[in-house]
């Protein structure tokens, strides 16, 4: 039997024993780490997503510097999965690190609750990258995309957000709804504790069916879209032409805001692919790798919304009204995104990466073509994603479709155990300005090697 990528199961399932024992071998103190912590953390680990990581239990980092992490049993790994993007700018980035240790050790204050001299120029900065002039921040992207879905429907007065099918946003309730398999919408399979049904907050379809986008918007009982401007949470699923310049019509046509998610997608370019592809949003949320892992998050809002925020009069946005935290806008965190945003995430280190993942998807498409594998590889400026099937999927359904757990757990831990980490979530590979040719090329040299072991 071969699985939905073509590759025997046999195969696939005799890979993954072989790499579980050289794992096991080679990471006895890890694994050491992993027992002591299943005594007082929930899975094992500090946050539940980490036994995400293949091998059955995550590898203890000892430090982390650049595209490169070394464990507590004293492997190096070329890091493609940079925090699932939070680490983008790479590990302790020095300006960063400067900035940080200037901000926490030589002038002192975290956490003041007060601004601080970054906080305008984060704005500024963002806003010449983003082309929305005025800007709030979060701790996580996560409550960026929150706040913002509050303000919309403060400001809109109308009940529903449209999102898109596998579509991932953070925890944002609104957002865990999905499609069955009669195009129904319905919480999303594994949905912890919903508060209320999430079909009664959001409707959903498809990314790149403007019809249905059409119908949905169409009784003007939508506050905003939520959408990232490719998806990436599922493999990455590309914008078909156009279908941005309509989507951005219809939410005119009926009144809808618009909000772009560019968490991931800054991989696209300084700012994001709004700039890159010349977005209207009416609001931009972003985090994770802005700061260069210091946690942030921010959303910005065009010159229009924020006259309306202005008007709103009921709404509370200076004390517990909803929208706000304590350690948000953080001197901290400012200080962080000033450095990261004006000396690592720049216009030149974002050409290096480009460069560097074109590198990359050429040598993941010489291994494929050479060993006959009919796979392809998805771009992202910074960023690529294999995909297990001939043609890049055009919507959440098609990609999630595309799935296969037990080959990408194989996969996973075949580069792991040659020091090469990628993303645990799908196959996702992220450049950050650290990441070398050498590092791109010893992931050629050891996906070939794990091709070779899957069809041999
Ligand atoms: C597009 C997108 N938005 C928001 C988030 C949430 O980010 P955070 O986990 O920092 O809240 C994520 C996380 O993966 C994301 O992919």
């Amino acid at each position: 039997m071969t699985d939905v990528a073509g590759i025997d199961d046999g195969r696939i399932a005799a890979v993954h024993a072989t790499e579980l024992e050289r794992f096991a071998a080679a990471h006895p103190r890890s694994r050491e780490l992993f027992e002591r912590g299943r005594r007082s953390l929930l899975g094992g680990v500090p946050m539940t997503w980490m036994a995400k990581w293949v091998g059955g239990h995550p590898v203890y980092a000892a430090n982390a510097r650049g595209a490169t992490i070394e464990d507590v049993d004293g492997h190096r790994y070329v890091d493609f999965s940079l925090g699932d993007t939070g680490a983008m700018a790479g590990h302790s980035p020095p300006a960063t690190v400067a900035a940080v240790q200037r901000r926490l050790g030589e002038l002192g204050g975290a956490t003041l609750m007060l601004p601080t001299e970054e906080a305008a120029m984060v704005g500024e900065e963002l806003a010449r990258r983003f082309g929305l002039p005025q800007w709030s921040f979060a701790l996580t992207a996560t409550d960026a995309n929150r706040w913002a879905l509050r303000l919309c429907r403060e400001i809109t007065r109308r009940p529903y957000v449209l999102v898109f099918d596998h579509c991932y946003h953070g925890s944002v309730d609104e957002a865990f709804v999905t499609l069955d398999s009669g195009a129904r919408p319905r919480s999303r399979p594994g949905n912890v504790g919903p508060a209320v049904d999430p079909t009664l907050t959001t409707r959903v379809c498809e990314f790149n069916d403007l019809d249905a986008v059409e119908r949905l918007l169409a009784d003007e009982q939508v506050a905003c879209v939520l959408a990232e401007p490719a998806l990436t949470n599922v493999g990455i699923v590309l914008p078909d032409e156009g279908f941005h310049d309509a989507l951005r019509a219809a939410c005119d046509r009926t009144g809808t805001l618009l909000i772009i998610d560019e968490t991931h997608t800054i991989s696209g370019g300084p700012g994001g692919c709004t700039a890159a592809w010349a977005l209207r949003p009416d609001v931009a949320t972003i985090g994770k790798a802005i700061a260069g892992g210091i946690p942030i998050g921010a959303y910005g809002v065009s010159a229009e919304l924020s006259a309306r925020i202005a008007g709103l009069d009921e709404a509370d946005l200076v004390d517990v009204g909803g929208v706000g935290g304590t350690l948000a806008g953080n001197a901290l965190s400012l200080a962080a995104a000033h450095a990261t945003l004006s000396e690592v995430l720049t216009r030149e280190a974002f050409e290096g990466m480009f460069a560097l993942r074109e590198r990359y998807v050429e040598g993941v498409e010489s291994v494929l073509a050479a060993r006959g594998i009919p796979w392809t590889i998805v771009s992202l400026g910074a960023r690529a994603e294999l995909c297990f099937a001939p043609e890049p999927p055009r919507s959440g359904g098609e990609s999630a479709a595309l799935f296969d757990a037990a080959l990408e757990d194989a996969l996973h831990l075949h580069l792991l155990n040659r020091g090469v980490m990628i993303t645990p979530f799908h196959n996702m590979a992220l450049m950050s300005p650290a990441t070398t040719t050498a590092d791109v090329d010893r992931h050629t040299e050891v996906f070939d090697e794990a091709i070779a072991a899957l069809v041999a």
